[in-house]
């Protein structure tokens, strides 16, 4: 496994692989897997799915400075390169590029990706200016690697529909692979900040999922069941947990990302609907969701 912390000497190792593989007459395909590190079995899973469909997988690490809000956790964010790299290794990962912040902005970028309306709602509503930062980000590494398959997790599902309008929007020419939410055995989403809740909140996060399987259930029961019904219930589930502080519970269609009011009846929704919640432990805001599919 290769390891690089700097774009040109990337860009020339990718470039030499694949001129090298041309002449033997073997086109290469590139699967890049962009995180911010702190791997855990959700990061696994695409890199596994990158391995499957592409004869090179390249996976980013880069906790990106421009995707954090002022008075988020951008500093205290959790990091451990050591295991990351062993992790990576072991799910067959050909390249990791791992760039300081230094290398990926040497100065201030006056150039940003900005995709509008679906970025008006939900995280890009509690958390103004991250979108851009992550549009900017991975259209910057999308340019480094030039991948022929993009891998993301529907644990952030709504950075899945923007993505794909930014790769869309650009006639970028990569394919976006969206890939389910990996969970722990009781229903908890991964994610590199789960390691910021205490015992409590952990226990107390559990709602988050329980919450979204019980709109699913009464969703399948009756679809005449509303919006605002489920969008109650949910709420009230999650309130009955102390420990938990709602930022949103959101339904919008997906992936348009159009808000979906509270008097609309789920067969209504001309595409399928995403359901979406951000809640506070403490200092930590989790995220989670699902997609119920249109029959
Ligand atoms: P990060 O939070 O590290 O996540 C990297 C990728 O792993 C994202 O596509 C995310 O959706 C996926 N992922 C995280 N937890 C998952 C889980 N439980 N199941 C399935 N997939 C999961 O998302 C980012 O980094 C950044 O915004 C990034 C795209 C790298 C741009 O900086």
């Amino acid at each position: 496994m290769k390891v690089f912390t700097e774009i040109s000497a990337l860009r020339a190792y990718l470039k030499d692989t694949k001129f090298n593989a041309a002449r033997s007459g073997q086109h290469l395909s590139v699967g890049l897997v962009p995180t911010m590190g702190f791997l855990h079995e959700g990061h696994a899973s695409l890199m596994k799915r990158a391995r499957m469909e592409n004869d090179l997988v390249v996976l980013s690490i880069f906790v990106n400075p421009i995707q954090f809000g002022p008075n988020e956790d951008f500093e205290t964010y959790p990091r451990d390169a050591e295991k990351d790299l062993a992790l990576a290794k072991q799910e067959g990962v050909d390249v990791v590029f791992l760039p300081s912040v230094e290398e990926m902005y040497p100065r201030p970028t006056k150039t940003t990706i900005s995709v509008k309306e679906l970025t008006a709602k939900l995280c890009g509503a509690s958390r103004p200016g991250h979108f851009d930062g992550v549009t900017t980000v991975v259209g910057k590494l999308l340019h480094i690697v030039s991948p022929n398959h993009a891998y993301f997790g529907q644990k952030d599902a709504q950075q899945v529909a923007v993505i794909s309008q930014m790769v869309g929007d650009l006639n970028m020419d990569v394919q976006i692979i969206p890939c389910p939410i990996v969970r722990e055995h009781d229903g908890l989403a991964l994610s590199s900040r789960n390691v910021y809740l205490s015992p409590e909140d952990r226990k107390a996060a559990l709602v988050l999922s329980r919450s979204l399987q019980q709109a699913r259930s009464k969703a399948e029961e009756s679809e005449h069941v509303t919006v605002g019904e489920l969008r109650q219930e949910i709420q009230q589930m999650i309130q009955s947990e102390p420990l938990a502080q709602i930022d949103y519970v959101e339904f919008t269609q997906f992936p348009g990302m159009i808000p979906l009011d509270d008097i609309t009846s789920l067969k209504d929704s001309e595409e399928d609907v995403l359901i979406a919640l951000a809640v506070r432990f403490g200092k930590t805001r989790l995220i989670d969701n699902i997609i119920l599919t249109k029959k």
